[in-house]
């Protein structure tokens, strides 16, 4: 018994000292408001979902959002930065000019879940992705548990924008060395591209697909270049699949008939028996693996690099450090 007894006092010190060894800082977890304000998520979802009724298209502006976030030095809420005398935000970073959207619906939620806390408690960087998760469920996909308890940078670059996001001239070896730089493998490529489920694209950034790629549907390159002429009509936009409002598993049907709208998605398969390919074939066939995978990578790139514990801030406006 007294043998049994300081045994478990031993399991109970040792427990103690490794969680207290641990870089608690970099830990996210699923219940960090619930004490503090359980109010925040549903406060989140209301505005996400209002948002969507008034515009399917936002759910895809907003998954897209916390994407160009985590893929800049981390899930810190950078991207939502406006530019200041000490800095160029991301913003105006290639892939992002005249393209992210939903910062307006970003402040709506800040303000909204602000006030259901009585104070700013919640995080821009974790409004992001709530907000991207919600998006998700609203429109059809997995409804997974996000991690919380990111903090905001207090500053952004544009450059490490301009260097992290991939453009949608990359190569299948550009593409996969860029989400392993992110800590992201194969697999995470192909299911998170299929965020590409939803959405629209602008001619500019599918324009030299349908007019120069050879491994295109020549009937779905003609009706693309229809609305996307060699020049001109550069911000005409284009559903990235044929079921843009709906969060499903159409993206990857869609590229084993060479109807990836981009590039970059075409490159994930080209019939020749990839790991790739095959990951693609799986997923046209299999929905519910797809929608769990699909899960478990946003919940993995949710993680990148977050700012935690003392460092950074929550920020009381989305756009500005405090
Ligand atoms: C694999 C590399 C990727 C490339 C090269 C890429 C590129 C692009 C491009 C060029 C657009 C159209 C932008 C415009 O018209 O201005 C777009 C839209 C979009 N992307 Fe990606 N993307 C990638 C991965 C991802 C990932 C990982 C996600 C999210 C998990 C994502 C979510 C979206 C969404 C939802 C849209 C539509 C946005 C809207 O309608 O407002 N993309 N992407
Ligand atoms: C720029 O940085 C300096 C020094 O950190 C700070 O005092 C100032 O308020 C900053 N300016 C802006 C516009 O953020
Ligand atoms: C595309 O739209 C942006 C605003 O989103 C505008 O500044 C730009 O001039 C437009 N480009 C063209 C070619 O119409
Ligand atoms: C297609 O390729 C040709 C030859 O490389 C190039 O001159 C042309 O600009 C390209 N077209 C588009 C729309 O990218
Ligand atoms: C598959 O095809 C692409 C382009 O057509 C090529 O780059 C790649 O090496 C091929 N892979 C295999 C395994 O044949």
């Amino acid at each position: 018994m007294a043998a049994l007894r300081s045994f478990l006092v031993i399991i109970c010190f040792v427990v103690v000292a490794a969680t207290s060894m641990m870089p608690t800082s970099a830990q996210l977890s699923s219940g960090f408001y619930n004490k503090v304000c359980p109010q925040a998520l549903p406060a989140i979802r209301k505005v996400v979902k209002r948002a969507i009724s008034h515009e399917p298209r936002i759910g895809a502006s907003l998954l897209r959002l916390h994407f160009h976030d985590c893929f800049v030095n981390g899930c810190d809420g950078s991207v939502l930065l406006d530019d200041t005398a000490n800095f160029t935000g991301e913003k105006t970073a290639f892939p992002n000019l005249n393209s992210i959207r939903g910062f307006n619906v970003i402040d709506d939620i800040k303000k909204a879940v602000d006030k259901a806390c009585y104070k700013s408690v919640v995080s821009c960087a974790d409004i992001l992705a709530v907000a991207a998760r919600d998006s998700v469920s609203i429109l059809g996909g997995p409804d997974y548990e996000v991690q919380l308890g990111r903090r905001d940078a207090r500053t952004a670059s544009v450059n490490d924008a301009n260097r992290n996001l991939p453009p949608p001239v990359f190569s299948f070896s550009q593409l996969l060395s860029n989400f392993q730089a992110h800590g992201l493998n194969l697999k995470d490529l192909i299911v998170l591209s299929a965020a590409h489920t939803i959405g629209l694209a602008r001619c500019t950034t599918f324009r030299a697909r349908i007019y120069n790629d050879t491994n295109i549907d020549p009937k779905f390159a003609a009706s693309a270049k229809y609305n996307c002429p060699t020049t001109g009509g550069d911000n005409n936009t284009r559903p990235l699949d044929s079921t843009t409002r709906r969060f499903d598993n159409v993206y990857f049907k869609a590229l084993l008939q060479q109807k990836g709208l981009l590039h970059s998605d075409q490159e994930l398969y080209k019939n020749n028996g990839t790991d790739s390919d095959k990951l693609v074939l799986k997923y046209s066939r299999n929905s519910e693996s797809f929608a769990k995978d699909f899960a478990n990578s946003m919940i993995k790139m949710g993680n990148i690099k977050p700012l935690t514990g003392n460092n950074g801030e929550v920020r009381l406006n989305c756009r500005k450090i405090n």
